[in-house]
C-alpha cells in the first residue's frame, strides 16, 4: 500500500475484536425512544411509543464504535470520497467461497487483494439484506440480517475490516424507501391496521390518490396502487407492488429508519448509497417527489451522522436533472444533506457524444450542473447493476439511443438499455478506453462497476436485470472460477457466447496478459490518484475549434489537467485556445512525454479515432 492510501485510507487495524458479532451490537433497543441511548437524545418527540416485537433480528442500541478511533485527528480524511474510485459488486455474484451457487462474503473478502490491486478505494455493496430477492434484494425483508446464502453478521464484520486493512471503505446501500411485503413491518401492517405498525404504510380505500405521480417500472407495473386482500386496502408502492413504500409521516418509521443505519455505522462500515431517495413522502396534487419533508428528513439523517459517525458518506440515488438533484446535498453552502449524489443524465449523454461524434450532450449537460456545495461530490458512472437509464433524456434522444444501442427488443427494460459496458461498445477496445478516460476524468468520483474492468459480457436471454449481474470470470475453469458448484446450480449461468466466454475473458488471463484492458485500467486509475484534480479540481470546458472534440481543464492548486477526448472515430485534429497557459509545456500523463509549448497561437493537436490525452501542465515550466 502507498504511505498515501494509507494516510488517507480507513485505519489499517480496528480496535475492536473480529472474532464474533457481540464485539460490536449491544443489547437490542427496547423502544424506539431508547434508541438514542447513551449520549444520544432523540431529535423528534415520539412520544411513549415501545417498539412491538415482531419477528426480525434485534438490532443494535446503537452504542457507537469509530473505526476511526486509532486514527489521529489529523490524519482522518473527511473528504476521503471526494477523492475516491468507487466499486460496486454485487456480492451475490462475486465470489461463492462454499459451492452453493451464490456469491457470499467470505468470498468477497477473498477477493479483496483483487481489489486493492486493481486501487479501488471504497468498495459499493448493493443489498444483501434477507429477501425474497424479487428485485435484485432491494426488496429487503429485514434492515438489520443478512440473506443466510450471503453470509453472517461477523463475516460481515470480518469482510469491513480486512477491507479498512487494506486501506478500502465500504459504503452499503440502505433502502429507505420501501420494503419486501414479507417484511414484518408490512406483515403486521396488513394483519392489524390498529396496531403499531398498522400506520407504517400508505394505505387508502382507493387507488385513486396522488394520481400526478408517474409510473417508474413501466414493464410490470401500470398503478403506484395495489389492493391487499388481507387489509382490503390499496397501498402505495414507487416500484414493484411486491414493494410498499414505508409512510415517513410516522415518526416510528423514522426513528426505526434511523436505528437501523445506525446499526450498520455502529459496525463500522464508511457510509450508505441510499436508495431512491426522492420518493419517502407523498403530498396529494404533487408528483410526489423530492417535497420539502423528504429533505427534511435527510437533514436529520446527516445531523445524526455528523455527530456521531465522522468521516461517513452519504451517497442519493436520485435518477433527475441536476438543478433538482444539487437539493440533495442540502444547504448550498454548508451541505448539510447528503455528501454525495449520483449524477445521472451525464451518462447517456457520454453514450450519445460518442455514437454522435459530437462533444455539444457532454458540454451541454455540464453547462447545467450547478456548482455544488465545496464538501460534496457527484458519483459518476458509466453502468451498473441497472439498467442504462434513459429518464433523463428527451423522447427524441431516447429513441435516438435505443436505435443506437438496442437494437434487438430483448436489450430494452423499462425506460433503459439492459446491457454491460463492453457489448454496449461492440468490444472496441478504443471506445472502451475513451469512455473509461472520460469517467475516470469528468467532475466526480468514478464508480466502475464489477466486471467491466475485465470488459465482461452480458445475456440479454435473461429476465429482468439479471443479464448485467452474472457472476464474475476469475478463470477459464469451471464457473469461470466463481464457484465449485454444479454449473446447474449456480444462480445464474455465467457468459458463454463466443465473444465474451469465460473461457476467454476473465481475470487470470487479463492478469497474464500485460497489455490487457484490465492492466490499462488499473493504471489509469493510478494515474488519476496522482492528480488531485480529478478529485478535487475545478472543470473548464474549453471549446476549441472541433465540435467532435471534447477538451476540458481540471484545476486544483498547483495540479493543472487538461483531458482532450476524440468522440469521432477518425482521426481529429483541433485546435485549442490555451493562451492562458502560454509558456506552459504539457506533459503527457501516461507516458510522460513533453509536447511543445504553448504559444500565443492557437495550440494544435491531432488525435486518433476515440483517441484521448490526459496532460499536466506543470507550471514550473512556464519559464523562459
Ligand atoms: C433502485 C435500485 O438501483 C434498483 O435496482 C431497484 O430495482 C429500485 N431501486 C427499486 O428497489
Ligand atoms: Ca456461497
Amino acid at each position: 500500500m502507498s504511505e498515501d492510501v494509507a494516510r488517507s485510507g480507513p485505519p489499517r487495524t480496528a480496535q475492536h475484536d473480529t472474532t464474533g458479532v457481540e464485539a460490536r451490537t449491544a443489547p437490542a433497543a427496547a423502544s424506539s425512544t431508547e434508541a438514542g441511548i447513551g449520549d444520544r437524545t432523540a431529535v423528534v418527540d415520539v412520544g411513549t411509543w415501545t417498539r412491538p416485537e415482531v419477528a426480525e433480528p434485534a438490532v443494535s442500541s446503537g452504542v457507537g464504535i469509530d473505526p476511526f478511533a486509532d486514527v489521529s485527528q489529523a490524519e482522518r480524511d473527511p473528504q476521503w470520497f471526494k477523492r475516491a474510485v468507487f466499486y460496486e459488486v454485487l456480492v451475490r455474484s462475486f465470489n461463492d467461497s462454499n459451492g452453493d451457487g451464490q456469491g457470499d462474503l467470505p468470498g468477497l473478502t477473498a477477493k479483496l487483494d483483487y481489489l486493492a490491486w486493481l486501487g479501488v478505494d471504497c468498495l459499493w455493496l448493493p443489498p444483501f439484506y434477507t429477501s425474497p430477492m424479487r428485485d435484485g434484494g432491494y426488496d429487503v425483508s429485514s434492515h438489520t440480517a443478512i440473506q443466510p446464502e450471503f453470509g453472517t453478521l461477523s463475516d460481515f464484520i470480518e469482510f469491513v475490516d480486512e477491507a479498512h486493512r487494506r486501506g478500502m471503505r465500504v459504503i452499503i446501500d440502505f433502502v429507505v424507501n420501501h420494503t419486501s411485503d414479507q417484511h414484518p413491518w408490512f406483515q403486521a401492517s396488513r394483519e392489524d391496521p390498529e396496531g403499531p405498525y398498522g400506520d407504517f404504510y400508505v394505505w387508502r380505500d382507493d387507488d385513486k390518490g396522488y394520481s400526478d405521480a408517474r409510473v417508474i417500472f413501466v414493464d410490470t407495473e401500470t398503478s403506484n396502487w395495489t389492493y391487499d386482500p388481507v387489509r382490503r386496502q390499496y397501498y402505495w408502492h414507487r416500484f414493484f407492488s411486491h414493494q410498499p413504500d414505508l409512510n415517513y409521516e410516522n415518526l416510528h418509521v423514522q426513528e426505526s429508519v434511523l436505528e437501523a443505519l445506525r446499526f450498520w455505522l455502529d459496525l463500522g462500515i464508511d457510509g450508505f448509497r441510499l436508495d431512491a431517495v426522492p420518493y419517502l413522502f407523498e403530498e396529494e396534487g404533487t408528483d410526489c417527489e423530492n417535497l420539502p419533508a423528504t429533505h427534511e428528513f435527510l437533514k436529520r439523517v446527516r445531523a445524526e451522522v455528523d455527530r456521531l459517525y465522522p468521516d461517513r458518506v452519504l451517497l442519493a440515488e436520485a435518477n433527475q436533472w441536476p438543478g433538482d438533484v444539487v437539493d440533495y446535498f442540502g444547504d448550498p453552502v454548508e451541505g448539510d444533506e447528503c455528501h454525495m449524489a449520483f449524477h445521472f443524465p451525464v451518462m447517456p449523454r457520454i453514450f450519445m457524444a460518442v455514437r454522435r461524434e459530437s462533444r455539444y450532450p457532454i458540454s451541454e449537460i455540464m453547462a447545467q450542473t450547478p456548482e455544488i456545495p465545496a464538501n460534496c461530490q457527484w458519483g459518476i458512472f458509466l453502468r451498473n447493476h441497472d439498467e442504462l437509464t434513459l429518464e433523463m433524456v428527451s423522447d427524441e434522444e431516447r429513441d435516438y439511443m435505443w436505435g443506437e444501442y438496442a437494437k434487438d427488443p430483448r436489450m430494452k427494460a423499462n425506460i433503459g438499455i439492459r446491457r454491460r459496458l463492453a457489448p454496449l461498445l461492440e468490444n472496441d477496445r478504443n471506445q472502451l478506453e475513451l469512455f473509461t478516460a472520460l469517467l475516470l476524468s469528468l467532475p466526480g468520483s468514478p464508480v466502475l462497476y464489477y466486471g467491466d474492468e475485465i470488459g465482461m459480457g452480458d445475456n440479454i436471454w435473461l429476465g429482468d436485470r439479471d443479464g448485467v449481474r452474472t457472476p464474475m470470470h476469475w478463470t477459464p475453469d469451471r464457473n469461470a472460477g466463481f464457484s465449485t458448484c454444479d454449473p446447474g446450480r449456480l444462480f445464474l449461468p455465467v457468459i458463454m457466447d463466443p465473444v465474451y466466454g469465460y473461457q476467454a475473458l476473465n481475470v487470470e488471463a487479463e492478469l497474464r496478459n500485460s497489455t490487457s484492458f484490465l492492466h490499462w485500467t488499473r493504471r489509469m486509475v493510478e494515474v488519476r490518484k496522482q492528480n488531485p484534480a480529478f478529485g478535487l479540481g475545478t472543470f473548464t470546458d474549453l471549446g476549441g475549434s472541433n465540435p467532435s472534440v471534447l477538451a476540458y481543464v481540471r484545476e486544483f492548486g498547483d495540479d493543472l489537467v487538461l483531458c482532450v477526448n476524440n468522440l469521432s472515430r477518425f482521426a481529429q485534429p483541433v485546435e485549442l485556445d490555451l493562451r492562458k497557459w502560454e509558456g506552459i509545456e504539457p506533459v503527457e500523463l501516461l507516458g510522460g512525454v513533453r509536447f511543445p509549448r504553448i504559444g500565443e497561437l492557437a495550440y494544435l493537436l491531432t488525435i486518433a479515432g476515440h483517441g484521448f490525452y490526459w496532460f499536466r501542465l506543470p507550471r514550473e515550466s512556464n519559464t523562459p
